[in-house]
């Protein structure tokens, strides 16, 4: 079965206002849109109006890479769903790894906040992965489980068609050390096994997957040459135009 795709760029800390509003242009004037597969970009909150509405009436759509869960009230620093979808995006990053390891997100936190993201309409993408520790004492599955059903737990079947994974080993992310092809296959092959234990197969099935961890334009096609891959995540190389247009054309 044919699964939409999804390539997206991960800003990070980078790029103000006129910078990013720069890239997003560069960026929509050299897709070559294909069907069945969305762009998406995730510029930092500062940025996120002006790239939303340099993005409107184009192929590229716009997510915010972190939030927290409650509408609005005394949480001093912290952007509610309701200010991002405000902004005009339609994504939001949720439990990427520098969140769960620099500032200790937890996957019952990550549930919350993909709850909160739902209820006010806009579509988590989910990341999960393990450390390079845990690989190396054969955690990996073990890891994998307990993030998505930590992150799913008390959806709903329907819930599902507005969720995407990002599958990040943390050992390959910023690092130049992409997991290759079939490691990163496998992995995606687990974790549309345990979103099939807790959602059924149909639901499985349908779920976009991506991969994302030093994704550069010379090993994107081995990796979207996979069955499970259904997109990548792109951090480092999705900063200049001329290398994210050679991987999202790909
Ligand atoms: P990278 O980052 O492509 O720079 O490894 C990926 C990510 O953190 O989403």
């Amino acid at each position: 079965m044919k699964r939409k795709e999804i390539f997206a760029g991960n800003w990070k800390m980078f790029k103000t206002c006129s910078e990013a509003v720069n890239l997003a242009q560069e960026l929509i004037s050299g897709i070559k849109i294909k069907e069945g597969r969305e762009y998406v970009v995730f510029p930092p909150f500062t940025a996120l109006k002006v790239v939303a509405d340099t993005c409107k009436g184009s192929a590229l759509r716009v997510g915010a890479q972190n939030m927290y869960y409650e509408k609005e009230g005394a949480f001093t620093g912290e952007i509610s769903p309701v200010m991002i979808k405000d902004c005009g995006a339609a994504f939001v990053l949720l439990g990427h790894s520098e969140r769960r390891h620099i500032f200790h997100e937890t996957d019952a936190l990550i549930n919350k906040k993909i709850k909160a993201a739902l209820t006010y309409g806009l579509q988590p993408m989910v990341c999960v992965g393990e450390l390079l520790e845990e690989r190396e004492s054969g955690k990996t599955n073990i890891v994998l489980e307990s993030q998505v059903k930590g992150a799913f737990e008390g959806l709903r079947t329907e819930d599902m068609k507005n969720i995407s994974i990002a599958y990040e080993p943390v050992w390959a992310i910023g690092t130049g050390k992409v997991a290759t092809p079939e490691i990163a296959e496998e992995a995606h092959v687990t974790i549309r096994k345990y979103i099939s234990e807790l959602f059924g197969e149909n639901v499985a099935n349908a779920l976009p997957i991506l991969y994302g961890g030093s994704v550069k334009p010379d090993n994107i096609e081995g990796l979207y040459s996979m069955e499970n891959i259904d997109g990548v995540l792109v951090g480092g190389a999705s900063l200049d135009g001329a290398s994210f247009l050679k991987i999202i054309n790909v």
